[in-house]
């Protein structure tokens, strides 16, 4: 199994690792960034992609956006439902590739959060993956794709959670950086050591290849797709956090289905008169 992978298997450590999270206040940032860029109207449907526990597809049901999870991780989709069956709501959780999945559905909202894009490794697989995504869009609709800052390429963080069951030590560190022609690959590693209040600590490791990206990068994808442009780009799941700000730490893509050419020039007819 690669990498990372392993880790996502274990959804519940995932999940534990993770629980710092406001996923409250995330899924609200989604909803401000599709009022803001489709003219002040609310999410109707919503797509999580590489969803994992899929919180932020749970966030936006329970404020009546209905929505649709979808992972490739088994694991990921059993633990979604079971969060999805305490909350007493229905998600439909797909388990699929991001970069190659098709819906008979379309969605004004979709988002990868947590830097899931960062397994598509090359331009090849980001342009796949962004073909998907402009195909289950409505015109106009927005995807949002949160990825790390330029900067977390050097950092190493470390942090601490508990639960009722023990304490779960995470390390998420850069290990080398190795050539690939082009793209800024790091082998990322993760360790994560769990504590039990009894019994001996549970250790797992994983490195990973992840690429990071430049909004140039991000940028040029969206023009190759032919059909989504990046309309603005935030370091924070808040509006007010630009990337230059000191309290940027993530990058916030937002891309936007272009309308159709003719509807355009309709549109265009009727502004003029
Ligand atoms: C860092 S987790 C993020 C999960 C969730 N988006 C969040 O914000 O917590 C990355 C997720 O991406 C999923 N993933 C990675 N590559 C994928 C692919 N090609 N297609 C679908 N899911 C993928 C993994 O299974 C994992 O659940």
């Amino acid at each position: 199994m690669l990498g990372h992978e392993r880790f996502y298997q274990d959804a519940e450590l995932y999940d534990l690792a993770f629980s710092y999270r406001d996923y409250a206040q995330e899924a609200a940032f989604l909803r401000d960034v599709c009022k803001t860029f489709r003219h002040g109207a609310a999410p109707e449907r919503f797509l999580e992609l590489a969803a994992g526990p899929a919180h932020h597809a749970l966030e936006m049901i329970a404020h009546g956006t209905p929505s649709v999870a979808l992972d490739h991780s088994r694991p990921m989709k059993r633990y979604g439902l079971r969060l999805a069956r305490e909350r007493q709501v229905k998600l439909p959780y797909l388990v699929a590739n991001m970069e190659s999945f098709k819906l008979d559905r379309k969605f004004d909202l979709a988002a990868s959060m947590g830097c899931s894009a960062t397994y598509l490794l090359d331009d090849a697989a980001v342009d796949r993956h962004l073909a998907a995504v402009a195909a289950v869009l409505v015109p106009e609709g927005v995807y949002v794709l949160e990825l790390p800052y330029p900067a977390e390429l050097e950092a190493q963080t470390q942090w601490e959670v508990a639960s009722p069951e023990g304490r779960l030590r995470v390390e998420w560190s850069e290990v080398r950086h190795p050539a690939a022609a082009g793209y800024r690959h790091a082998a990322t590693r993760a360790v994560l050591a769990f504590q039990p209040r009894r019994g001996r600590e549970k250790r797992t490791e994983v490195t990973s290849v992840q690429r990071f990206f430049t909004v140039e990068e991000v940028r040029a994808a969206a023009e190759r797709s032919g059909e989504l442009t990046l309309e603005a780009v935030y370091g924070a799941h808040d509006r007010r956090v630009k990337l230059d700000d000191e309290r940027a730490w993530r990058m916030l893509c937002v891309l936007c289905k272009r309308v159709p050419a003719v509807r355009e020039e309709r549109v265009r007819l009727l502004a003029t008169g």
